[in-house]
């Protein structure tokens, strides 16, 4: 057991907070939304054909914004294909994921979907396989008002007013040699300050994301975003970070390490784009947009992948579909609070991804949806978390990591609004109990502790399955207390918890 003692004071706040941090992200991929969000067959199914069991877990989970439509996906994607009659629709290939489009579900019926679930919409326009003139059609399609042919369409379509959508996102992953369209900082720059432009002529009033990393670990990790913004620094009001983290080796102890690694992309970044603005004298800050971000076993889908034949291009066939355990969960945890540790310049995030797809919320065809582990540090954060993050400092016990040297044993971040404190932490030991003192007395004696929620499994490798849906859920905290200010509790190892104070 190590005494972990800590000190919540107001005073150390880091920034207000975007609840645009709490957003998620939809793509075309899968069974996200065929078979996922949109089962017009499910006996939950509403007249449009959304499933009304997962549009009550998205609820839940109290996601902001949500990125669509991809991803991978949108490098190829004509939204025109997605809008009209449906039966006139047509049936694509999707060479991002090996899919077939049948564009049953476009702009008009993500929107309504979004509507019943209660967030925003963020659109990534297509820089792979297209250029200025698409992005442009579709922000004149979703945005304006003045009468023009591209709005009377979209009246047709059965939307007079204008969709509005506030957050862009120039492309997708241009980095990545895998993405249709990849091209180079130079190249990819100069079309996403062009777009840029001419989508603020069009609307002034959107913000703009520019395509950063796909990863740390990329060669042109920190030259691209330099590159990037050398060319866009005027244009863009964000530029977008993504990451994921699994566990190799079955080195738990490695893998709850990971958002040591999401820290130091993040600094690294507004390291990055400071340095941009310091050259181009401008107190101009460019925020990060995290828009991508979750545990994601890539590896093992790189080993599963399925080979198809030349005429194989299955409608929603089942991919990326990720079983999470307690222990990705408690890592989960720790990347949200890393992000409102950063609160500061990570002003959007979106979990990767929503439903079915690496997702905090499963679904079976025709049958139950459930939440996979992942889903209670989401939905319990985004819950509790007040308008503005407090650093936390906290004196604990180190474990020895191979990529970063001592890590500390627990981490922490608060949040605080007009009703009360909230403290979200994490035990990364995978074999020491963390004993935590925590003192609030900056808050004066008036406070209680009024609910508490340990996620902490005696087998971290536990999850929620079809077979056994609730198997993994989260707790009170035993014997937690404030008494004299100070809050005593105990976390187990490999363990997530979430404190209210009121
Ligand atoms: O989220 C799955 C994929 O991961 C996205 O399509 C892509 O942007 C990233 O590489």
């Amino acid at each position: 057991m190590t005494i972990t003692r800590a000190r919540i004071d107001p005073r150390a706040e880091i920034a207000d907070i975007d609840r645009r941090v709490f957003g998620g992200f939809v793509e075309h991929l899968g069974r996200h939304i065929y078979d996922g969000i949109f089962e017009p067959g499910h006996e939950t199914a509403d007249a449009d054909g959304f499933r009304a069991d997962v549009v009550a877990l998205v609820r839940e989970l109290g996601v902001s914004t949500i990125r669509y439509p991809g991803g991978n996906f949108v490098s190829g994607y004509r939204w025109e294909d997605g809008v009209g009659p449906k039966d006139q629709r047509p049936r694509r290939l999707d060479l991002a994921w090996h899919a077939t489009e049948t564009n049953q579900v476009g702009l008009h019926e993500f929107q309504d979907w979004l509507d019943k679930v209660g967030s925003d919409l963020m659109l990534a326009v297509n820089l792979g396989t297209r250029g200025t003139a698409e992005a442009l059609d579709l922000l004149e399609y979703a945005n304006t008002s003045v009468a023009t042919t591209r709005t009377a369409e979209r009246a047709a379509n059965g939307r007079p007013a204008p969709f509005a959508v506030k957050m862009w996102g120039l492309g997708n992953e241009m980095d990545g040699p895998w993405q249709l369209g990849h091209r180079n900082a130079d190249d990819y720059g100069k079309l996403a300050s062009r777009t840029a432009k001419g989508m603020r002529q069009l609307d002034p009033s959107i913000e703009l994301v520019v395509c950063g990393s796909s990863g740390r670990s990329m060669p042109t990790f920190g030259s691209w975003e330099r590159t990037v913004l050398e060319h866009t620094f005027d244009d863009v009001d964000f530029i977008s970070c993504h990451a994921y983290y699994q566990e190799r080796d079955g080195d738990a102890q490695e893998f709850l390490a990971s958002a040591v690694d999401m820290s130091k992309f993040i600094e690294s970044v507004v390291e990055t784009a400071d340095h941009v603005a310091a050259v181009k004298k401008s107190d101009k800050r460019i925020m990060l947009s995290f828009d991508e971000w979750n545990v994601w076993y890539l590896s093992k889908w790189d080993e599963q992948a399925v080979t198809y034949g030349p005429d194989e291009w299955p409608v929603a066939p089942r991919q990326l579909e990720d079983q999470y355990h307690a222990l990705d969960a408690v890592v989960f945890g720790d990347l949200l609070i890393t992000l409102l540790q950063h609160a500061d310049r990570v002003r959007s995030a979106s979990l990767a991804q929503l439903v079915n797809v690496i997702a905090p919320i499963m679904t079976e065809p025709g049958g139950i949806a459930w939440r996979q582990t992942t889903f209670f540090p989401f939905s319990i954060t985004s819950r509790l978390a007040g308008e503005r993050a407090i650093r936390v400092p906290v004196d604990t016990g180190t474990f020895a990591s191979a990529q970063f040297g001592e890590v500390p044993n627990v981490n922490a971040v608060a949040t605080v609004d007009d009703g009360g404190v909230s403290l979200f932490v994490v035990n990364r030991s995978t074999t020491d109990a963390a004993d935590l003192r925590i003192d609030l007395s900056a808050f004066g004696e008036d406070l209680a502790l009024v609910e508490s929620h340990l996620l902490h499994e005696d087998d971290p490798y536990a999850a929620n399955t079809l077979a056994d849906p609730e198997r993994v859920g989260v707790r009170p905290i035993d014997g937690a207390t404030l008494e004299a200010s100070t809050l005593t509790a105990v976390l187990p190892p490999v363990s997530w918890a979430a404190l209210r104070f009121a």
